[in-house]
């Protein structure tokens, strides 16, 4: 027999016809009447395939009274309709094979709901419960959209470097890449000789794809990468993570209003996407998440986004009359609870802040006309605030030199990105979608560690 996914049992089951599944106990439950249920998960779907095992069975006692929760079965059985409320169906096993045995004093998953905390710590099992199965689904299926949105368009996926030579947001936070032996340069007490090592200066893992996918962008017209990112930022926030995915698009001939018209539509795009086709998962963090995330997706799915400059965030700010832990001035950078009050507050729908003062900004934002602020667009939403963050690009040679100086930037270090502003620049735009906020916001999870298989973050690292 071959394998029949639990999800397409449920989905298009015959009844009467024999099926196989394989999958790991959830639980089990051995009744008087001379029956088990054993709730039976694969991974393909929310939901368990019930499995009725009769005492008659011969290997009763030996397999089905052994089947406990989170070993791996192998059941042949007949689909038949369920007495019983809670499923339609269910399988009447005629044979019952345990693939892996579970230990039951020892197996740390049981059928209790278990804190996010302590799933932390087993984050090796934790896809085997029905939050992180949901998740992983989500996430898979959200990746599958952004692929789908910008091949539709067009765009061409480009691998921009892990490995890099640059600091594209020039904020310094940076993992070091080296194959020097650390522990001996130690000893040795000596500084660091970078011609000594492999690539012959400083390198570190990319914060951005930026830069390169600009290269591409001035060539193919349309590109985005898709891929992890890394930030040695020492914080401990619910949404900060020191390995990220981050999708990136970068258009040529395209100015900063039709950034923000890609942006809205990738996102519009992305929430319709999963409204159709992870109804299942997504009714289940209505259930037991929070009970706004279906009606919010609902709304950012249709309704238009705001669009407004700092300078008036930051006057709604001021006139708010709320008392906000961070001060409100020209100047400062939008806080957190800055950007969930214009968010839940003021538009209660996501807002695109534009227009940035350029020293809060990185150097490569378009300088306006007022030479105080940039071309900039970050993308908040209710709850979890920032998810994009983008510009359209300085493509004056001369502008984005002296920007570089007062930022003190050595544009030596970055002759490559210049020469794109000296052969056939053109004005384009782009910004980066991170991958993690966005499935915070679409599932209502509020911890970003929860939201990614094995987090990284200060302290971290058991798997
Ligand atoms: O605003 P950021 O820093 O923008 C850039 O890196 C630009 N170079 C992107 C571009 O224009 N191509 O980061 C973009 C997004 C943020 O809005 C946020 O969603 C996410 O990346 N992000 C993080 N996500 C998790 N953990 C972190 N430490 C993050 N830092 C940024
Ligand atoms: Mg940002």
């Amino acid at each position: 027999m071959v394998r029949t996914r639990i999800a397409d049992v449920l989905r298009n089951g015959k009844i009467g016809q024999r099926y196989e599944v394989l999958g790991w106990v959830r639980s089990r439950r051995d009744s008087k009447a001379g029956f088990s249920f054993i709730d039976l998960n694969d991974g393909s779907c929310l939901k368990n395939l019930q499995i009725i095992a009769d005492k008659e069975l011969p290997e009763y006692e030996e397999r089905v009274l052994k089947a406990y929760t989170g070993c791996s079965l192998k059941v042949i059985g007949v689909l038949s309709e369920s007495p019983a409320r809670g499923q339609a169906v269910e399988l009447r096993a005629e044979k019952v094979e345990i693939i892996g045995p579970v230990d039951p004093i020892a197996y740390p998953l049981q059928k209790k709901r278990h804190s996010f905390e302590f799933l932390r710590t087993i984050a090796h099992l934790r896809p085997r419960t029905n939050t992180f199965g949901a998740v992983a689904r989500v996430r898979n299926a959200v990746s599958y959209a952004i692929h789908k949105f910008f091949q539709d368009r067009g765009f061409i996926y480009v691998h921009t470097p892990i490995i890099t030579g640059s600091d594209c947001e020039g904020a310094g936070e940076l993992f070091h890449v080296t194959s020097l032996d650390l522990q001996e340069l130690a000893r040795e007490g000596q500084g660091i000789d970078y011609s000594q090592d492999l690539f012959g200066k400083p390198a570190n893992l990319t914060v951005s794809g930026q830069m390169e996918a600009e290269a591409y962008a001035l060539a193919l017209g349309d590109v985005y990468t898709f891929g992890p990112t890394f930030r040695a930022e020492n914080s401990n926030t619910s949404r900060h993570l020191a390995e990220f995915w981050m999708v990136e698009p970068e258009m040529a001939f395209c100015d900063l209003k039709g950034n923000i018209e890609v942006a809205e539509q990738l996102l519009k795009f992305i929430f319709n996407w999963v409204l159709d086709r992870c109804k299942e998962d997504l009714e289940f963090f209505n259930r037991f998440i929070d009970q706004n995330v279906l009606s919010t997706l609902e709304v950012v799915a249709k309704e238009d986004y705001e669009v407004i400059t700092y300078t008036d965030a930051m006057k709604l700010l001021a006139e708010s009359g709320k008392k906000f832990e961070f001060p409100v001035s020209w100047g400062a950078d939008l806080q957190s609870e800055h950007e969930r009050y214009l968010c839940e507050e003021v538009f209660r729908k996501p807002v695109i802040i534009i227009d940035y003062p350029k020293d809060i900004k990185p150097f490569y934002m378009k300088l306006n006309d007022d030479e105080k602020t940039v071309r900039a667009m970050d993308v908040l939403v209710p709850r979890v605030g920032e998810i994009i963050g983008g510009s359209q690009r300085e493509d004056s040679y001369d502008v984005l030199v002296r920007r570089m100086e007062e930022t003190g930037i050595n544009p030596e270090d970055y002759w490559w990105y210049l020469d794109l502003r000296r052969f056939g620049s053109a004005p384009h735009s782009g910004f980066g979608l991170g991958l993690e906020r966005l499935i915070q916001f679409i599932t209502g999870l509020s911890n970003i560690r929860d939201v990614i298989p094995f987090p990284r973050t200060p302290g971290n690292l058991e798997f």
